[in-house]
């Protein structure tokens, strides 16, 4: 079982304790105590015999990542202490001991052999790991920056193939799942740190996320793999909503972040990339910004099936990936979820269905991805919609792609925007959206002239109630955050993976922790 490990930078001995103490309850498997920038060596002997968990020590060297200048015989030979001191393991570098291996043999306690490349892939990765393996070590570490996603294969295929108990890490966010899934392909350990501020390489986990967020306790080589696709995704809450839901579910599946950078390129080389690499067992990607019309067209060129309507809208937010017993894919399907999140929105929260909206006046404030889902959604229920948006053009090329759809659709200047005939008020703008929640997209002459309106549906859900829908609860009217449409879609996403239905009240909580965790970071 792949170990998960805390590193600690050793500054004190009184904090290195704290910090031994804090991992063994966060149910740390060992520590690597990292005592290049501490030079008392009986400390580092009495933390070693008070730990309740494994250490491993790294005198890491500087050029690799380290902070220690000593020539490489007095670094490892303070390692040489650490072993004598009860040290589980101890971390070498392959430049430290390339030249006298017989150093190695000597140190007396199992040796992790690592190398680490800071600037991309080691050019010679590969017999890398045969000189590594030629050496007299335990396990072999490699470490290097991802490039992109795609390096966080090679990570996965250095383990599948490992000559000997390994570590295989992509530094940088793009490479974060190398960390998150390394238990799925059996490394030999994984680091996660105490808190985001003490994190030792960049795209480290926290040690909290890994357990609670990413399923780490579930994760076997058969758990099926899912992902946001998006650029950026690091505060994206689709991990947290569909992990939770698989948890609750009892589901053999684990969702990632996946950084993908924009343009239709690099989105076609991580697809091909990912749908193709048969043990990462990748079942389903949600999609979102720059990527859902290049989702779309990758579908299509993939010959994979797309929903008429998502085709219409010209974008896709859902992939999900059907694969046979062997591991290969049987086909691919594409949908948008954001569709029916907001029609279902409205008629829920009106308790209506959607044959009643051909009755509805709505008024749209925006004309981007969101305006265009929500306007095609809302035409082919036979509603008549107004587009108002702060470039005319915009909407006004989006009325025409969808008047008579078979809902009656036109586009109007934002400045003679009158709102006092709408039954249903739509905004898709960010305005009034984290940080600046402050702004409400009406003046107060257009929010006083609201009174018929039936519904105030605000698309932002950041923050959960924006001053939009203050004003129109102050009015007395009915209004919805866009957290309903959020987790709509998202429940609409677990369902096409897991052929069951989701939690809706279990994932609006999981949204509204998330956003308060964010605003108030421990
Ligand atoms: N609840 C959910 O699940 C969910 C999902 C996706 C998005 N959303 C919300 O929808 C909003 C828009 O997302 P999107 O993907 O549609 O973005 P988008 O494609 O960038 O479109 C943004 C739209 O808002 C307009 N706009 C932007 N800044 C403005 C400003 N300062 N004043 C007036 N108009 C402004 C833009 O007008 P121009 O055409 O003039 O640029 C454009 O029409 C987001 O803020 C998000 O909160 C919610």
């Amino acid at each position: 079982v792949t170990r998960l490990c805390v590193p600690i930078f050793v500054h004190t001995e009184e904090q290195a304790r704290r910090d031994i103490a804090l991992a063994a309850e966060h149910g740390a498997d060992l520590v690597e105590l990292r005592i290049d920038s501490f030079g008392d060596d009986d400390a580092v002997a009495r933390l070693i015999a008070s730990s309740t968990i494994a250490v491993l020590v790294t005198c890491r060297r500087s050029g690799e990542g380290g902070h220690c200048d000593l020539p490489d015989d007095e670094r490892i030979e303070r390692l040489r202490r650490a072993v004598r001191a009860g040290a589980t393991w101890v971390d070498v570098e392959l430049a430290s001991v390339v030249d006298h291996p017989h150093e190695l043999s000597s140190l007396g306690a199992p040796v992790i052999l690592s190398a680490h490349d800071f600037e991309g892939r080691p050019p010679r990765l590969w017999s890398l790991v045969e000189q590594m393996t030629a050496l007299p070590a335990q396990v072999n570490k490699l470490a290097w920056r991802a490039r992109s996603v795609r390096d966080n294969l090679e990570a996965f295929e250095l383990l599948l193939n490992r000559p000997r108990p390994a570590v295989a890490l992509c530094m940088g966010e793009a490479g974060q799942i190398s960390r998150l899934l390394a238990r799925k392909f059996g490394a030999f350990l994984t680091f996660a740190s105490l808190d985001d501020d003490s994190a030792t390489a960049p795209g480290q986990p926290t040690i909290e996320q890994l357990k609670r967020l990413y399923r780490w306790d579930a994760q076997r080589p058969e758990t099926r793999v899912y992902g946001v696709v998006g650029s950026p995704v690091a505060h994206s809450l689709s991990p947290a909503i569909h992990n939770d839901a698989f948890d609750h579910l009892g589901f053999d599946g684990v969702y990632v972040p996946l950084l993908v950078e924009p343009g239709y390129e690099s989105f076609k080389a991580f697809a091909e990339s990912f749908v193709e690499f048969a043990p990462l067992n990748l079942r389903g990607l949600s999609v979102t910004i720059p990527h859902k019309e290049n989702a779309l067209r990758w579908l299509q060129h993939r010959g994979g099936a797309v929903d008429p309507l998502a085709e219409r809208i010209g974008a896709v937010n859902t992939i999900v990936i059907d694969r046979r017993d062997d591991g290969a894919v049987r086909s691919l399907r594409g949908f948008s979820s954001d569709y029916d999140a907001i029609l279902d929105t409205i008629t829920d929260a009106l308790q209506i269905d959607r044959t009643s909206l051909a009755s509805c006046h709505a008024i749209l404030l925006g004309a981007g991805g969101t305006g265009r889902t929500a306007t095609a959604a809302l035409a082919s229920c036979g509603a008549d919609v107004t587009i108002a948006n702060r470039t005319f053009d915009r909407a006004a090329a989006l009325a025409s792609e969808f008047d008579g759809t078979p809902g009656y659709v036109r586009a109007v200047d934002w400045s003679e925007l009158d709102v006092s005939k709408a039954d249903l008020l739509i905004n898709t703008t960010p305005i009034g959206m984290h940080p600046h929640v402050g702004a409400c997209p009406l003046d107060e002459r257009q929010l006083a002239s609201l009174h018929r309106c039936r519904l105030v549906f605000d698309t932002i859900y950041n923050p959960l109630r924006t001053r939009l829908v203050e004003h129109a609860e102050r009015l007395g009217l009915r209004s919805v955050g866009g957290i309903e449409m959020f987790v709509r879609q998202a429940a609409a996403q677990f369902s096409a993976w897991t052929g069951k239905p989701a939690a809706l009240d279990r994932m609006r909580n999981v949204v509204e922790t998330s956003l308060s965790r964010q605003r108030h970071p421990r």
